[in-house]
């Protein structure tokens, strides 16, 4: 049996969505369900449906032999996993966000974010000297009320910073869901956790030409 770590909620819908097109979805229906474990037996799989945040901690402890997490979490946890494939979904991009009259010309710039890992490092290699202001949600409520200076968070449609008067100042990186792997499963699972890299890459495809 191959374990898979697979996100719950929107992204997770979604990547079951492919899995099911690739010739993994004999699990049944996995949306809206409160079942944390369900299995593909023919397809040899077994899903285990966590927290987005917590995929990657299942498979870097190999309680799960691959996963699938948004790369804002691999950038901001850097696991010790092999990172196999973009899955070209909940594609979105991390940004500096602000008020549009945001001055940078603070010396330390006050920045509330869900990713401090990842803020710090950007701020960093511009030199620039921050304070980091952790906050684990309605990060965008930060510069309103005057706890921070900016924000640095996902952008996906852009309606949450438009709805408080917010705008991108800077743009960082383009973000997406990858398949990952446990380091020791990729060498004894190999065959099974190729057949599943090659199935979606396959679905990554089609979807990228086009064909539904
Ligand atoms: C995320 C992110 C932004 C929003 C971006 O928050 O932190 O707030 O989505 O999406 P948009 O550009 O489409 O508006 P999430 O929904 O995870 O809620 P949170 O406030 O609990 O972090």
């Amino acid at each position: 049996m191959l374990n898979v770590a697979l996100p719950k909620g929107r992204l997770g819908d979604q990547v079951f969505s492919m899995l099911e097109r690739a010739g993994y979805g004999g699990a049944g229906p996995v949306k809206g369900s409160r079942r944390l474990v369900v299995e593909d037996k023919a397809a040899g799989v077994r899903y285990f449906l966590v927290k987005p945040s917590d995929v990657a901690i299942y498979v870097l402890h190999g309680a799960a032999d691959v996963g699938v997490v948004g790369k804002d979490i691999l950038l901001e946890t850097t696991p010790d996993v092999y990172e196999l494939l973009d899955l070209h979904i909940g594609t979105c991009r991390m940004a500096v966000a602000g008020l549009p009259n945001t001055s940078f010309s603070r010396q330390v710039l006050r920045v509330a974010t869900k990713y401090p890992n990842i803020a710090k490092r950007y701020f960093d290699a511009q030199s620039r000297e921050i304070e980091l202001i952790a906050l684990n949600g309605s990060i965008e409520l930060a510069p309103l009320v005057g706890l921070s200076d900016v924000i640095v968070d996902i952008v996906e449609t852009g309606s949450t910073l438009k709805a408080n008067h917010l705008k991108v100042l800077e743009e960082m990186m383009p973000i997406s869901a990858r398949l990952i792997a446990n380091i020791a499963s990729y060498k004894f699972k190999a065959q099974a956790i190729q057949a599943m890299v090659d199935a979606l890459a396959q679905e990554v495809n089609r979807r990228g030409e086009g064909i539904q």
